[in-house]
């Protein structure tokens, strides 16, 4: 039966970590996935996560399992942080939470959830958005439209024709939104813009899905989750998707959270049942040792002050890169205005270059980035930095 099978192209960005790991230039760089890299280009464990791994080491008592929801106090701790201690809708219990393996769990959770309320509504993301929301979104059976979001040309987001896309959006329809550090463009809405939207989304009777994976890279814990929070505060019903990868360097833990608002406390109560019954029947519960150290973290004010000014070097670090990045290229020969990577949030900006010298920039100097020119600004660093302008000058010239 096998025979029949043809082979699928691997995902663009899992295929281009495994030619960076492979080649062995001195000088290479790796600006494809999305992980933070320090000075020394390393992706070490954070201090707290080490701290709250010893603790754990020494409290744990069983492996024994879980349930669909995960742990109770990750959950609690989760959606503290996303939406505020006091959030209305937390304190109105109109939210649920469930530990998802990752940001990806809880987005195929969230989609299939939605799935279930109903056949007719569309999802609608973001042109562009990450490539692999389209599988992980329509792999559950929802009809994926695109609303326009990054103007190539202008280098920032086209707000009034995405406006215009989504006043076609059906009543019931789902709007993808990325909380913060919009992965891959980096332009994200200003306050004004979310209010804008959630006017639209009111008016128009739509359902919010926040994928939020970057907190606290963008401009900070609170600031990033403006969206969220004022969202949760007007819309009667939405969806959150969280992943701890980032933002606790977590990534190989597979630590997400997703939150289901409702309207009233029962109706919420009844959207987390469908949906642990959902998690039962995908995954039965999800792996704990990442949210085992998030709620030790969370839970710790000593360990949480550690981990925030953590968060903090690493945030102050991206924006940093991103300065020095353009002053470098302004102080070069390269022609062009770039300055607008300065103007954007989180790991991604596009260098607004075409996929030949993207090419060429990977195998003539040995420099990776996406095909789009999408690069992960926390992979330069000042070592790296006059290499990388060189070569991206050369490339440009051609
Ligand atoms: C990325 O966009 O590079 C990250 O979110 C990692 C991934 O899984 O694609």
């Amino acid at each position: 039966m096998f025979e029949v099978l043809k082979p699928i192209p691997q995902d663009p960005i899992l295929a281009m970590m495994a030619s960076y790991r492979e080649d062995t230039h001195p000088q290479k760089i790796d600006l494809g996935i999305g992980v933070y890299k320090n000075d020394l280009g390393e992706t070490p464990i954070m201090q707290a996560v080490q701290q709250a791994e010893a603790r754990l080491l020494q409290s744990e008592t069983t492996k024994s399992y879980t349930a669909p929801a995960g742990s109770p106090l990750f959950n609690l701790r989760s959606a503290q942080l996303v939406f505020g201690a006091e959030h209305p809708a937390l304190n109105d219990g109109r939210v649920i939470s469930a530990q998802t393996p990752g940001g990806c769990g809880a987005l195929r959770m969230g989609a299939e959830f939605l799935r279930g309320c109903s056949s007719e509504s569309r999802v609608w993301v973001s042109t562009p958005t990450w490539a692999n929301h389209i599988p992980l979104l329509g792999g559950a059976g929802l009809d994926i439209v695109e609303y326009p979001y990054y103007d190539y040309a202008n280098k920032a987001i086209q707000f009034d024709a995405m406006l215009q896309a989504l006043e076609s959006a059906r009543q019931g329809d789902f709007i993808l939104l990325h909380g913060c550090c919009h992965n891959p463009s980096g332009a994200d809405l200003n306050r004004e813009q979310w209010d804008a939207v959630a006017d639209l989304l009111e008016r128009k009777g739509l359902i919010p899905f926040v994928d939020m994976a970057y907190q606290g890279l963008g401009s900070g814990l609170d600031d990033d989750a403006y969206g969220v929070r004022m969202l949760a505060a007007r819309m009667p019903e939405m969806l959150v998707a969280t992943s701890c990868s980032k933002n606790f360097g977590l990534y190989r833990e597979r630590t997400g959270t997703l939150f289901i608002v409702g309207e009233t406390p029962e109706q919420t109560s009844n959207a987390g049942s469908q949906l642990f019954s959902k998690i039962r029947s995908h995954y039965s519960m999800p792996p704990s040792h990442g949210a085992a150290i998030v709620e030790t973290i969370l839970s710790d004010d000593e360990l949480s002050t550690l981990w925030q000014d953590e968060l903090s070097l690493m945030r102050h670090r991206i924006q940093g890169l991103r300065q020095s990045l353009v002053t470098k290229i302004t102080a070069s020969d390269i022609q062009g205005d770039f300055s607008f990577i300065e103007q954007q949030f989180g790991m991604f900006s596009f260098l607004g270059i075409t996929p030949q010298q993207v090419e060429q920039l990977r195998t003539e100097h040995s420099i990776y980035m996406i095909d789009s020119s999408r690069m992960n600004v926390a992979g330069l660093n000042e070592q790296c930095m006059d290499y990388f302008v060189a070569a991206l000058g050369e490339v440009l010239k051609t």
